[in-house]
C-alpha cells in the first residue's frame, strides 16, 4: 500500500514518524475518515470543513497542504486501486524534539499522514441485514467531543466492553441520556419519528448525520433533535447508528432488550438505501 507522509508518497513500510510526535506522546492530533464508494469520495467537503474546525478549536495552525488534500485523497485512491473503502487523514501538532506539556512554537511543521483501507463490498455489508447489538456504558470521555481528536482510548475500551458482552458496539450515556456510539452517532425511532441528540460539545458533529437528516427530511420523515434516555431507547420501535464507515447501520438490541421484532427497522433500512444511492 502507498501512504502519504509529510509531502511524500511512500510504501507503508518506509513511512517514518518521530518518537517526539505530539500525537504519539500527548494524543495531540486531529483526524478524518472519508469513505470511498465505487472509487468516489463521499462528502469530502464536509470532512474538510470539520477538519479545519478541529484545527481551529485546538489552536493548530493550518498547514499549506490543506489546499491539496482533495488531490492527495484522489491520488491515494487511484494508486491503491480503492473501489470501496476509506481514506484516513491525521494532522498532528508535529514533533518539537522533546516532550513538553506546552504547545511547541507554532512554526513547528505539523505531521500530515494519509492512508487508505480497502473494504470491498462496503455497500453490501451483510451486517446491515442482521443489525448490530449494543450495550450502554457511562460516557467517560472529555468535554470536547465535538473536536475529532486522536484521543480514542475510551471509545476503544467501550468497543472491547461490548465485545466481552457478546455485542458489537457501545452507546455512551451521560446523566441517563445517550450521547453517541464509540465511533458513530446514535438514533432511535418511535412512532415513525427519528430522534437523535442535538449538536453540542457532547458529541461529534457527524458528516453522515448531517446527510442522513437531510435525506430523512426530503423523504418527509419526521426528525426530532433532542436528548433520549436509555429507557426510551429500549422502548423504541427501532434504532440505528451513522458514520462514514458504517453508513446507516440498524441496531436491533440494546442491553439485551430486542427492539421491535429484533430485525432491522423499516426507517433505518430505507435511510441506508437512500444514503448509498445518493453517495454512489
Ligand atoms: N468515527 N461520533 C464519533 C465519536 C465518531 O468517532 C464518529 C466517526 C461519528 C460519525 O461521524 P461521521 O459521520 O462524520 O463519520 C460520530 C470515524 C468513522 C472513526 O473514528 O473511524
Amino acid at each position: 500500500r502507498t501512504v502519504y507522509v509529510n509531502g511524500d508518497y511512500l510504501p507503508e513500510n518506509e513511512a517514518k514518524i518521530s518518537i517526539f510526535d505530539r500525537a504519539f506522546l500527548m494524543g495531540d492530533g486531529v483526524y478524518e475518515v472519508t469513505s470511498v464508494l465505487g472509487g468516489k469520495l463521499i462528502d469530502f467537503e464536509g470532512h474538510n470543513r470539520r477538519l479545519k474546525r478541529s484545527l481551529d478549536e485546538l489552536d493548530m495552525p493550518h498547514p499549506a497542504v490543506l489546499d491539496d488534500l482533495l488531490d492527495i485523497h484522489r491520488e491515494l485512491v487511484r494508486v491503491n486501486e480503492i473501489e470501496d473503502g476509506l481514506v484516513y487523514l491525521q494532522i498532528t501538532r508535529g514533533a518539537p524534539g522533546d516532550r513538553d506539556f506546552a504547545y511547541p512554537d507554532p512554526d513547528t511543521p505539523p505531521t500530515v499522514v494519509l492512508f487508505t483501507q480497502s473494504k470491498p463490498g462496503l455497500a453490501d455489508n451483510p451486517v446491515a441485514k442482521k443489525g448490530i447489538k449494543i450495550i450502554t456504558v457511562e460516557d467517560l470521555r472529555w468535554g470536547r467531543r465535538d473536536i475529532k481528536t486522536t484521543q480514542l482510548l475510551y471509545p476503544s475500551m467501550g468497543k472491547m466492553m461490548a465485545k466481552k458482552a457478546g455485542c458489537d458496539d457501545a452507546w455512551m450515556v451521560q446523566d441517563g441520556f445517550v450521547t453517541e456510539g464509540t465511533s458513530n452517532n446514535a438514533y432511535i425511532v418511535k412512532d415513525g419519528k427519528i430522534i437523535t441528540r442535538a449538536l453540542s460539545n457532547d458529541i461529534l458533529h457527524g458528516i453522515t448525520r448531517a446527510a442522513v437528516l437531510r435525506f430523512a427530511e426530503e423523504a418527509q420523515m419526521q426528525v426530532e433533535e433532542r436528548n433520549f434516555s436509555v429507557e426510551e431507547a429500549k422502548d423504541a420501535d427501532e434504532a440505528f447508528v451513522t458514520s462514514a464507515s458504517a453508513f446507516v447501520m440498524p441496531v436491533v438490541e440494546i442491553d439485551g432488550v430486542a427492539l421491535g421484532d429484533g430485525t432491522p427497522g423499516a426507517v433505518a433500512t430505507r435511510l441506508r438505501e437512500i444514503y448509498i444511492e445518493e453517495s454512489r
